[in-house]
């Protein structure tokens, strides 16, 4: 016979097996005093990639009406991934190795402490409403390649064919050059990755990412073929310049936005087609939960645009998000994310030139940065970032190292 003392026994030690007691005491995790004293901004904060369209500025009209902080999020990415003209997303994005688009995307919704993601998504346009799809209708975080090009149909998105014929013959200019990069063979990371020579002929090897004086004549000479080559296969004139730097520097872009609302909501959206002429299959750091985009609703949120690989081996949004929980500011929590992708190749500048990065940070007070890895781009201009808090504008992003990359 059961006694009631035995009752009352029995229930006290499961409910410490299920860890009822211990989770009441050990909440609330660890957060610096200076950051839990934060109060919410007075206005709302967008902090993003500049997209060129009125997406962001109507995003933030929604934060104003009081629209949920992932909608505003989301809003900026359809708009993105609808933009034929932008080859980093959606459609349009540039492809795979097989010229076949393949899409990266996640989000992450502070209140509701809820994630979603799908990778290596083909012919569906809206990756990022995909993730937030798994996010809301399934027990998963993330869903990948036909499985997720599977669910997303039976929850009513159409199957359509991403490649746009801009994208296209892009693609058909990367397969046609015979020098071009391609993602074979040893990484960076590797000790036997081998540095580019200067080719004895034009007809070897591929221009570095970062390349010194020495290729000036070989990159001129290899940029006049690949003009002429891009006016043979029908690509408009004023896509040729950025068709041919596709082709002998291919870049990761994407789009993050983190934002946070008038009561201190956050939340982050990461969407992207990748890394150009990628292995098929490969997928980035933008659909990784903690790489691409992070959110902690009790601390800030953070994305990134850049060098999928390295972003995902610093585990980077996470890791910002962390150093702020610990009183950091959002530009010295990008920073030290970025010291640990160097820190990762020992501090070797020759490979560090190859990387490039972006870290977009929001505080659940409003403070903001921009974080590059580099501090201008190839042509010399600044590394930029678009910040919205009642004005929108564009902002030079803090920096790490002094030098140019090519996006
Ligand atoms: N950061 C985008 C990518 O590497 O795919």
């Amino acid at each position: 016979m059961t006694t009631r003392r035995d009752f009352l026994s029995r229930s006290a030690m499961t409910a410490a097996g299920f860890g009822a007691v211990t989770v009441g005491q050990a909440l609330p995790a660890q957060v610096a005093e200076s950051v839990k004293q934060m109060r919410p901004p007075k206005k709302p904060v967008i902090v993003t990639r500049d997209t060129g369209d009125a997406s962001i500025d109507e995003a933030y009209k929604m934060l104003l009406d009081g629209a949920d902080t992932l909608d505003a999020c989301n809003h900026v990415c359809v708009a993105r991934e609808n933009d034929p003209n932008d080859h980093s997303v959606g459609y349009g994005g540039l492809p795979n190795e097989d010229g076949v688009v393949e899409l990266d995307a996640c989000c992450m919704q502070g209140p509701t402490r809820m994630a979603g993601s799908v990778g290596a998504l083909q012919n569906i346009r809206h990756a990022c409403l995909v993730s937030r799809i798994v996010m809301e209708r399934t027990g998963h975080v993330m869903l990948v390649g036909r499985g997720a090009e599977h669910f997303a149909v039976m929850e009513g998105l159409k199957r359509e064919d991403m490649l746009s014929d801009d994208a296209r013959k892009m693609w058909l200019l990367w397969k046609e050059d015979r020098n071009s990069h391609n993602f074979w063979g040893p990484p960076l990371s590797s000790p036997q990755w081998k540095q580019p020579a200067p080719p004895p002929t034009l007809n070897h090897s591929a221009i570095p990412r970062h390349p010194g004086p020495e290729w000036a004549d070989v990159i001129r000479t290899r940029s006049q073929q690949l003009m002429g080559m891009a006016g043979d296969l029908g690509i408009a004139p004023h896509k040729r310049a950025f068709a041919v730097e596709q082709v002998l520097w291919p870049t990761t872009g994407t789009i993050h936005i983190s934002v946070v609302n008038t009561q201190g909501e956050m939340s982050g959206a990461t969407t992207t087609s990748g890394q150009a002429w990628k292995i098929p299959g490969r997928v980035g750091d933008s659909p990784i939960i903690g790489a691409g985009c992070y959110t902690d609703q009790d601390v800030g949120s953070a994305g990134a645009t850049g060098s999928g690989e390295e972003n995902i081996k610093v585990a980077g949004a996470h890791t910002i998000v962390d150093c702020m929980r610990q009183g950091m500011s959002p530009k010295e929590a990008g920073l030290e994310a970025l010291r640990r992708i160097v820190r990762n190749y020992n501090g070797d500048m020759n490979k560090i030139r190859y990387l490039d990065m972006i870290y977009y940070i929001v505080r659940k007070d409003g403070a903001y940065a921009g974080v590059s890895l580099w501090n201008t781009t190839a042509s010399g201009s600044p590394k930029i970032f678009v910040v919205h808090d009642g004005e929108k504008r564009i902002e030079k992003c803090a920096w790490l190292l002094d030098g140019k990359t090519t996006n």
